[in-house]
C-alpha cells in the first residue's frame, strides 16, 4: 500500500502497488454483472492487482472469500453483502488485521467501527421513489403485488421499508401480496405467473425490486393474456439497458435507477483508505428516475 496521496490521479495514473480484495455476490442479475465489470475494467485502467472472488449467492463463500483476503495480506478488502446479517465475527477479524473494509453497494447490520465506509444507494429511498411512480400511474388506487428480492439483503428490507412508508399516503393504493424472486429473471416470472393464478385480473400493479424480475413479469403477464404496462402497471428498480427497451416496448412504465458502476468509487476509496486519508462514512452515487416519455432518448446514453 506505498501509494503517496498526492499522486492520486485516476486518469493518467497506475497504482500496481495497491493490492485489492472484492468478495462479490454472484451473477444474479444485469446489475451485478455491470457491477462487476466495473470493477475489473477500473482495477485493469488502474493496473491495481484484484483478487476477485464470485460467491455464487452464498454468505458462507464471502466469509471465505475475505478470511483468504486477510491471509494474503491484501491492503484494503471490499464485499457487498449478500445478506444484512452474520457479518460480525468476520468483520472483527479483518478489523484485527488492520485491514479498511469498504462495503460495496449493499449494506451489513454491523456496528460502525466494524468496517471503514459504504458505498452503495440508499435502499429506502429507492422503495419511496418507486412507491411515488406506482402511486401516479394507479392514482392513488389500487391493488399491488411485490416481487422481491433475496430475503435478507439490504436491497429488499430498505425498498420494502421505503414502499411501505409512502404507501401510508396512499389509503387506497395496497399491498395484497408478495413473493421473493431473489433478483433473478426467471425466478420473477415464475413468482408472477402464480400470483396471476391466485389473484387474476385483480392485480392492479407490480412493484418489482429489480428490472430483471420486472421483465420476468412482463412475459408471465402477456402469456396470461394481459397487456404489461396497460393492463397491469409496472414499476422496477435498477434502470439497465433492457428495462429501456421494455420502457419503449410500452411494457414497464418507470425504473428507479440504482447504479452499478461503482468501480472508479471504490478504487479512488481504496487508494484514501491505503494511504490513511479519511473518508465519508457513507458514499451515495447520483441516480435518477426513468419513465416512458423519455426512454427511447435516455438509451443511447445509457453505460449498463
Ligand atoms: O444490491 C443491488 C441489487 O442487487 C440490484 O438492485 C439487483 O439487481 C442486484 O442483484
Amino acid at each position: 500500500g506505498a501509494v503517496a496521496p498526492s499522486s492520486l490521479d485516476l486518469k493518467t495514473k497506475t497504482y500496481p502497488e495497491l493490492v485489492v480484495g472484492f468478495a462479490q455476490i454472484g451473477a444474479e442479475s444485469e446489475w451485478r454483472t455491470a457491477n462487476t465489470r466495473s470493477i475489473q475494467d477500473t482495477a485493469n485502467q488502474l493496473g491495481v492487482e484484484l483478487a476477485l472472488s464470485d460467491a455464487q449467492q452464498q454468505q458462507e463463500n464471502q466469509i471465505k472469500a475475505i478470511r483468504s483476503f486477510i491471509a494474503q495480506g491484501v491492503d484494503v478488502i471490499g464485499v457487498s453483502p449478500v445478506v444484512e446479517t452474520g457479518w460480525d465475527e468476520v468483520f472483527a477479524e479483518v478489523k484485527q488485521a488492520g485491514i479498511p473494509l469498504i462495503l460495496l453497494d449493499r449494506n451489513a447490520n454491523v456496528p460502525d467501527d466494524l468496517y471503514s465506509v459504504r458505498i452503495g444507494s440508499d435502499f429506502v429511498e429507492e422503495g419511496r421513489r418507486a412507491c411515488g411512480e406506482m402511486a401516479r400511474l394507479l392514482d392513488g388506487q389500487g391493488a399491488i403485488v411485490v416481487l422481491e428480492g433475496t430475503q435478507g439483503s439490504a436491497p429488499m428490507i430498505g425498498r420494502g421499508t421505503g414502499f411501505q412508508e409512502c404507501l401510508q399516503s396512499y389509503p387506497a393504493l395496497h399491498i395484497i401480496d408478495s413473493q421473493s424472486g431473489d433478483f433473478i429473471r426467471a425466478r420473477g416470472k415464475e413468482e408472477m405467473a402464480a400470483l396471476l393464478q391466485k389473484h387474476g385480473n385483480s392485480i392492479d400493479g407490480v412493484f418489482a425490486q429489480n428490472d430483471d424480475m420486472a421483465l420476468g413479469a412482463i412475459e408471465a403477464i402477456e402469456e396470461y393474456g394481459l397487456r404489461p404496462g396497460v393492463d397491469i402497471k409496472i414499476v422496477s428498480i435498477d434502470a439497465v439497458r433492457a428495462a429501456f427497451e421494455a420502457m419503449i416496448d410500452g411494457k414497464l412504465n418507470a425504473t428507479i435507477e440504482c447504479n452499478p458502476l461503482l468501480g472508479p468509487l471504490f478504487f479512488a476509496t481504496a487508494l484514501n483508505l491505503a494511504n490513511g486519508i479519511p473518508v465519508e462514512k457513507w458514499i451515495k452515487p447520483d441516480e435518477g428516475i426513468y419513465r416512458q416519455d423519455t426512454a427511447a432518448q435516455e438509451l443511447s446514453k445509457r453505460e449498463y
